[in-house]
């Protein structure tokens, strides 16, 4: 039972998770101000995570990522970081990693180290305390770099995950940059996504990656770098920084024959691709009717598996756009 293959031939390895729709700050491009959250019933318990994830990586999973909403606020959650982590340490996961806002990092980071996490994402798309706390509507900057010098010394590596939003953090590119250079943190670079209400607003702080980078390009040498492993990101080097820098162009450039994953959502649905509306819901079959359903909706969710998103024709016809949240399906 190794190995799973999507209706457009492309190999699936990796299974992002998002544990809660909850989240502490509420970053205007992913969350609408005010947002009512899943009642506690509708969400899978980290014994049926657990299960679903077991099944997945018997199928050919090889990578698992929590997301939220933002995963470390959910009660107990250091339950399901020990029993995921036990699939890295008995070599049946490559990676076990976490995207998180950093807010909870300082106390988070011992439990994160021993649950075999090496490498996570910190959400950060400010350097400058009010202009981070107004994109975040309330997040506390000072807070988050300590969670990220906690993680660091508890010897997780460090990938920084900046929105590239037009007039908000268009200028801070290069600080950002030194920074991280400086620190030794990758960087992402992402175009905003039209997910959600309030596509409007957020469509006028979308730029275009390669206006966003403009800057960085007058300044420094951006050469590809060969090896780059399949998902989003585009890995530029950049001299004399000495910084590895991820580029994630969903709208300028597609990225879609090399996808390699499927999320599942805090109430038990496989969404097939972030940029759609399909998914299969595994909430009964892992509740009820067992294993046999559950592989069963499985291959239908390969099938099915959209051959690349449809965020083009959504942004022209209003009647496409998704409903849906980000912090719904975790990014
Ligand atoms: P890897 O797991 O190393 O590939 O990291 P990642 O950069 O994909 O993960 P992360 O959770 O940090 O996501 C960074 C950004 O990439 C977020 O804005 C995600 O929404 C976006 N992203 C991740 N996967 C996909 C995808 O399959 N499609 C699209 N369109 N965007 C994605
Ligand atoms: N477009 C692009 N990226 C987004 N994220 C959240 N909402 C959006 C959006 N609309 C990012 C977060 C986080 C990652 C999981 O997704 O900043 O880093
Ligand atoms: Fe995969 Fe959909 Fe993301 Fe494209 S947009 S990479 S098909 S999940």
């Amino acid at each position: 039972m190794t190995g799973m293959i999507d209706g457009q031939g492309r190999q699936i390895d990796y299974l992002r998770i998002s544990v809660t729709d909850r989240c502490n700050f509420r970053c205007h491009y992913c969350m609408p101000e005010k947002q009512t959250f899943l009642p506690h019933n509708d969400l899978l318990d980290y014994s049926e995570i657990a299960l679903l994830a077991n099944r997945f990586i018997a199928h050919g999973i090889r990578k698992i990522r929590l997301t939220g909403g933002e995963p470390l606020v959910r009660r107990d959650i250091e339950v399901l970081l020990k029993e995921l982590g036990g699939h890295v340490a008995a070599g049946r996961l490559d990676e076990l990693t976490l995207t998180t806002n950093g807010s909870r990092l300082a106390q988070f980071a011992p439990i994160l180290a021993a649950a075999h996490f090496r490498r996570i994402n910190v959400s950060l798309d400010s350097l400058d305390p009010e202009t981070f706390r107004t994109i975040t509507r309330g997040g506390d900057l000072a807070q988050v770099l300590a969670g990220i010098e906690a993680a660091v010394a508890h010897g997780i590596r460090i990938k920084i995950n900046m929105v590239a939003l037009r007039q908000e953090n268009e200028a801070e590119l290069l600080r950002m940059a030194e920074f991280c250079a400086a620190k030794g943190y990758d960087l992402s670079l992402i175009e905003t996504m039209p997910l959600g209400e309030g596509v409007a607003d957020r469509q006028d702080r979308y730029i275009a990656m390669d206006d966003f980078i403009a800057p960085l390009r007058e300044r420094y040498t951006l050469s590809p770098l060969a090896h780059r492993s399949s998902g989003p990101a585009r890995y530029w080097n950049v001299a004399p920084l000495g910084l590895r820098l991820g580029l994630i162009t969903p709208l300028s450039h597609n990225f879609c024959d090399d996808c390699n994953r499927l999320r599942l959502t805090t109430d038990g649905k496989i969404y097939m691709c972030l940029g759609s509306s399909m998914h299969v819901d595994f909430r009964k079959a892992i509740r009820e009717d067992g294993m046999a359903a559950v592989d069963t909706l499985l291959q239908k969710a390969l099938r099915l598996k959209p051959a690349r998103h449809d965020f083009e024709r959504q942004l022209a016809e209003p009647d496409l756009r998704l409903a849906r949240h980000m912090n719904a399906t975790g990014g």
